[in-house]
């Protein structure tokens, strides 16, 4: 095997673990459908801030805009969340083996939070991903302009 057919294997490695190339725009419009079709705003915000805007008046949700998440972050803390998270899971897979921090729910009773009726692909969640990064995060403040 020579380096560009090792560079290519990498990449389909990279496609398969999640780890897409940075969003292209029409990535970015999905994933901003995503955002509302899986229902993040009820507890998020749809600003991502938590602010206004939020049904859900749960102090622990923490606002998407202020996150210092990289991509890798947030691509697993929407896949998996996290043991004991208040937030649901949004890959259909998880816990049922131990694609998420190395555990199954079946040996850890009570531990992992809820699978989301609005479960996404991988590919979708690297949308949605690609979505917050450009859209969300460190953007200050949601101005009018975001709004409509
Ligand atoms: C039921 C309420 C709820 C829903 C729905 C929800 N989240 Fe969360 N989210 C939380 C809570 C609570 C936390 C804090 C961690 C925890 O307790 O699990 C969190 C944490 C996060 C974080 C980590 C931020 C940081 O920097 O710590 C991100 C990113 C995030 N959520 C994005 C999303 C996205 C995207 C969606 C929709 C696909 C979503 N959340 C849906 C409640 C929710």
């Amino acid at each position: 095997m020579d380096w560009s057919t090792g560079w290519g294997a990498a990449l389909a490695l990279m496609v398969v673990a999640g780890l897409a190339a940075p969003a292209a725009a029409q990535d970015i419009d999905a994933g901003k459908r995503l955002y509302k079709r899986a229902d993040c705003a009820t507890c998020h915000g749809w600003a991502g801030d938590g602010g206004e805007g939020r049904t859900n008046q749960n102090p622990k949700i923490p606002s998407i805009r202020a996150s210092k998440m990289d991509q890798l972050q947030l691509f697993d803390t929407i896949r998996c969340s996290k043991p004991f998270g208040e937030m649901p899971f949004y890959e259909r897979l998880s816990y049922t083996d131990e694609r998420c921090y190395g555990f199954r729910a079946v040996d850890v009773p009570g531990v992992v939070p809820p699978l989301s009726n609005n479960w996404m692909t991988r590919v979708e969640i690297n949308q949605l991903v690609g979505y917050l990064q450009t859209k969300m995060i460190g953007r200050g403040a949601p101005t009018i302009e975001e709004c409509e």
